[in-house]
């Protein structure tokens, strides 16, 4: 069995009156523990929706989510604030770091509300700021600012760390450092790593691709050896 199994997902979004709108129409697909996968499809395509399906930030209208033997489909609120407290690692495109918090107070803040968790210290050291504890994100470039939410994440100890287009507001060279990072956290931690992307040439970086279009998923295709990010050229 699948570490991850989303199966004919569907999710609809009441429009006031109108015809609902379907963003997932009856989407399935696997993943396998400690491995990376990459998620593939144009704007408005459901990514989103299911990476939040996923997270228990949403909840699906029919189908069914299991994660790590469990079915998180029907989770009462309590069930979902524990999933998404110590589960869960989110990693967004915009970071959404609290400004007035430090890199250390901001890796704290998370770390803070799970039963279990790494070194706040330490996993910001892990990720090449070592140096930078004090500083407000205000004095962090944006690959900075990324790595610091990603130590957020990972300091919790998450079973699935999910990304939504991790590297959209980053240029091309700290993109790569960043996707580089979290292929090395998927591969040293045996993290289980989802990337939501619409670059389709990072699709060898992964070790399954799922591709979404319309709602669905239209291909899955598992890649026997994935590339180095430093191989990759887009
Ligand atoms: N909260 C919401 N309310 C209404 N429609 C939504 C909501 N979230 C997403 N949608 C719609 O669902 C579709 C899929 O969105 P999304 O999952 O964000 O796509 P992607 O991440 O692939 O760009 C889009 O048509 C979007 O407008
Ligand atoms: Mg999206």
């Amino acid at each position: 069995m699948a570490y991850i199994e989303f199966d004919q997902v569907v999710k609809e979004y009441p429009t006031g009156g109108g015809t609902p709108i379907r963003a997932l129409d009856g989407a399935s697909f696997t993943a396998a523990q400690g491995e990376l996968t990459v998620i593939l499809g144009q704007s408005g395509a459901g990514k989103t929706t299911a990476l939040n399906i996923l997270g228990g930030m949403d909840t699906a209208t029919s189908g069914r989510v299991v994660v790590g033997g469990r079915d998180v489909t029907h989770l009462r609120k309590r069930e979902l604030i524990a999933y998404r407290r110590n589960d869960i690692g989110f990693v967004f495109q915009f970071y959404n770091l609290v400004p007035n918090l430090t890199a250390l107070e901001n890796v704290e803040l998370a770390s803070q509300i799970c039963t279990d968790h790494f070194d706040p210290a330490q996993t910001l050291a892990k990720v090449g700021l070592g140096d930078r504890l004090g500083n407000f994100p205000a004095q962090l470039s944006g690959g900075e600012q990324q790595r610091v939410s990603i130590a957020r994440a990972i300091a919790k100890k998450p079973k699935l760390l999910l990304c939504d287009e991790p590297t959209g507001a980053l240029d091309y060279e700290t993109g790569k450092e960043v996707l580089q990072l979290l292929q090395d956290i998927c591969h040293e931690e045996g993290m289980t790593v989802l990337i939501i992307t619409h670059n389709s040439a990072l699709a060898p970086m992964a070790h399954k691709v799922v591709r979404f279009r319309s709602g669905k998923v239209t291909a899955e295709e598992v890649n026997a050896a994935p590339s180095p990010i430093a191989d990759i050229e887009w």
